[in-house]
């Protein structure tokens, strides 16, 4: 479609793009960048304007190249033992992580630095140097997409991912949801788009990206 592929060639000029999965879901919209352009302007965007939580989501390759794990799998608590979710099968959290460069890991320096060398670790994943760089737990959530992408997997995660790559850029995207601020739950998607068309960003539901796309 036309506006998917808008979104893509906006996504691969660094914009943001705002993407809806599916009122059936979690009915969020989150607010979704290519890793390797955020700067600290961006990172406050999110906390200021999206309000969720910051997650650089990866490729299932990506991950399995730097051996990061579901945590759910590698945590031996009870609470693990059953994730439960009431909106799809499994979530996508794998480990936390903070740029070894970093003091406290949250301000908006701090983040924008793990956030783009996460960039750089996906477009040539080293195990060695992923450990050099990185330490874990810090305050960037990594989530790994899954292996068949959007055939087996419908989450922003996977959204995210196949944006990148229709766009050419490293499996890596920084996704945030949009909360909104007077009622405390998910922004509603009219006011996502609303939000989109003053910003003059693209806007897009799940389904239409997944229609979008070459497959
Ligand atoms: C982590 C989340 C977000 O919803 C994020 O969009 C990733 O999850 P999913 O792939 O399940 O949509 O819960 O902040
Ligand atoms: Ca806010
Ligand atoms: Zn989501
Ligand atoms: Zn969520």
């Amino acid at each position: 479609t036309r506006s998917a592929q808008r979104a893509i060639e906006a996504f691969r000029e660094g914009s943001p793009v705002l993407i809806h999965d599916a009122d059936d879901r979690e009915g969020e919209t989150d607010l979704i960048y290519p890793a390797g352009g955020v700067d600290p302007e961006d990172v406050a965007r999110m906390r200021n304007d999206a309000g969720g939580l910051v997650c650089v989501a990866l490729s299932s390759n990506v991950a399995d190249a730097l051996s990061l794990p579901f945590v759910q799998d590698v945590l031996d608590h009870p609470a693990a033992n059953d994730h439960e979710l009431a909106y799809d099968d499994r979530s996508s959290f794998s480990l936390t992580v903070n740029h070894r460069d970093t003091r406290t890991g949250i301000t908006d320096a701090d983040r924008a630095l793990t956030i783009t060398a996460l960039a750089e670790a996906a477009a040539d994943p080293d195990p060695e140097a992923f450990a050099e760089t990185f330490r874990a737990p810090g305050h960037v959530h990594l989530l790994r997409a899954a292996e068949g992408l959007l055939e087996e997997r419908e989450g922003h995660t996977e959204f995210g991912v196949a944006l990148a790559d229709a766009a050419d850029l490293p499996p890596a995207v920084v996704v945030c949801e949009m909360l909104d601020d007077h009622t405390g739950e998910a922004l509603s998607p009219d006011d996502a788009r609303a939000y989109a068309e003053r910003h003059d960003l693209p806007y897009l539901e799940g389904r239409e990206l997944f229609a979008g796309l070459d497959r």
